[in-house]
């Protein structure tokens, strides 16, 4: 039997982070997940079986059809949500994930050109319908994103290509255009410190309840008032 009833009623929260490559979500996640005492997990790759899935869809030996990627991910998707994020959000806690089904649409539908409605169902059925509370788009221009990957190694989808990456960069600025109650779009060329504030600001506006935790201590090395500003997001996802 489902247990989406149960998630219906739930008070703990799900919140997605998404983006280009190299846009900074993987350190806003983190940071969002420790101010919330919430469980920071991963797609693809976020269990197990994700891990070896998540191997598979970036190595650059792989040979994969549009389709069957989509599969894939989608795959990792659905042991994602029944092995760790419905249990979590059930046992009552919150649960922050770097990246989710809006990645599907963006890169599967938008970048490989797969219809929209068809990977939306296929993240549906996958996920026996759950989705964010809140899904934070950090959005960095492709030409950002390709200095801050300058000279790293570059997995099977980092390579495929501008075209590819500007398409899947527009796709999420659309799909964010689309469902702005859901959506949040913050503009990941900030610091670092900036980004994390206007992501809190916007969470804790849509989720009140979450207004109450308190506010990190600044780090023993912070810089003093006055001092440089915080560095740009660093090259992870
Ligand atoms: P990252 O999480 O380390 O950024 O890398 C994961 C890669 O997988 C990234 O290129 C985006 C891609 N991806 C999809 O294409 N579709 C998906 O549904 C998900 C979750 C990720």
């Amino acid at each position: 039997m489902s247990d989406r009833a149960t998630v219906t009623v739930r008070s703990a929260r799900f919140i997605a982070f998404e983006g280009g490559e190299a846009c900074g979500k993987s350190t806003q996640a983190a940071r969002l997940a420790a101010r919330l005492g919430a469980v920071l997990t991963r797609e693809p790759g976020g269990t197990q079986v994700g891990a070896r899935l998540r191997a598979v869809l970036l190595d650059n030996e792989t040979r994969l059809t549009d389709r069957a990627e989509a599969l894939l991910m989608a795959a990792d998707r659905a042991q994602h949500v029944a092995e760790v994020i419905r249990p979590e959000l059930a046992s009552g806690r919150h649960v922050v994930t770097d990246r989710y089904a809006g990645s599907s649409l963006a890169y599967q539908g938008f970048g490989r050109g797969l219809p929209l409605d068809e990977v939306r169902l296929l993240s549906a059925w996958a996920s026996d319908e759950l989705w964010p509370d809140i899904t934070v788009l950090l959005d960095v221009p492709l030409e950002v994103a390709a200095a801050r990957r300058a000279g790293s190694q570059r997995d099977r989808l980092e390579s495929a290509g501008d075209d590819f990456h500007r398409k899947v960069v527009e796709g999420f600025r659309t799909l964010a255009a689309a469902d702005r109650d859901r959506w949040v779009v913050v503009d990941g060329r900030l610091g670092i410190d900036e980004v994390e504030a206007m992501i809190w600001a916007a969470v804790s506006e849509r989720c009140p309840e979450l207004a109450d935790v308190p506010a990190p201590a600044p780090a023993p090395s912070a810089a003093p008032a006055g001092a440089a500003p915080a560095p740009a997001a660093p090259a992870d996802g």
